[in-house]
């Protein structure tokens, strides 16, 4: 009962706040239809994500775990023209439907996905010098976060924010005890951004249609 409440309210804020949008609709049914899995962020958490991109002015965001590109399409319209959004995607049938959600979203010049396993990718990442970037976005195999957290402060700069998706599955969090790689590698990210000198962080809960769930987020400090 509760559950079904919380996801009336988040259809409720989603109508409000995102509405009908052909571009991310477009890209939530070509995801569908191509059999991607449906774990994109929630309309309203895709919202909160441009929202963050504009506050902090983003001209450089990394993602890690692009899926079918709906989370980079709300972030890359918070771009200025000359932002980039770089993407990253172990599967390549994933990074396919992305590439066309994001063209049609008219972000192609924007936007950039590259395949592979992000922890092969980003030391070329690092070498290009294709950091420091503004916004980092961590959302792809839990297990690896700290190791992604630890990209992400290398290729900072001071006022770069990291967020991380996913840290409270349920409650699933709180399992000190977890044989879960993805639940140790959440529990060990938010014990990093919380002990972490170079940061502050906190991390929030979340309701609605991704069920009972939240991010952490962290800013690099001056
Ligand atoms: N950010 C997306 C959802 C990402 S789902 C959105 O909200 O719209 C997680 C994605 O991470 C999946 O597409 C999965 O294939 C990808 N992934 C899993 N392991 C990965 C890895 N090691 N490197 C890069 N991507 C990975
Ligand atoms: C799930 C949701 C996510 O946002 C994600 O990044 C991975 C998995 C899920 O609901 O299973
Ligand atoms: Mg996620």
């Amino acid at each position: 009962m509760t559950e079904a409440l919380q996801r009336s309210v988040d259809t409720y804020f989603s109508t409000l706040f995102v509405g009908s949008d052909p571009a991310l609709d477009g890209a939530l049914s070509a995801s569908t239809a191509a059999g991607l899995p449906e774990i994109q962020v929630s309309a309203p958490q895709g919202k909160l994500l441009h929202l963050l991109a504009r506050m902090r002015n983003a001209r450089r965001i990394l993602e890690i775990g692009t899926l079918g590109g709906y989370s980079a399409i709300q972030m890359a319209r918070a771009l200025p023209p000359d932002g980039r959004l770089l993407s990253l995607e172990f599967d390549p049938k994933h990074a396919e439907v992305a590439r066309a959600n994001i063209a049609r979203a008219g972000l192609a010049e924007k936007v950039e996905i590259r395949v592979g396993r992000a922890l092969d990718l980003l030391p070329t990442i690092a070498t290009e010098g294709g950091g420091p970037f503004d916004l980092v976005f961590i959302d792809a195999d839990k297990e690896h976060n700290p190791d992604y957290f630890g990209w992400a402060l290398k290729l900072s700069r001071p006022g770069t924010m990291i967020i991380v998706d996913n840290v409270v599955r349920d409650g699933a969090v709180l399992d000190a005890e977890s044989k879960e790689e993805s639940t140790r590698g959440t529990r060990r990210v938010l014990e990093m951004m919380a002990s972490e000198p170079r940061v502050t962080a906190t991390a929030v809960q979340s309701v609605g249609a991704k069920g009972w769930d939240g991010m952490a987020m962290a800013v690099v400090l001056p």
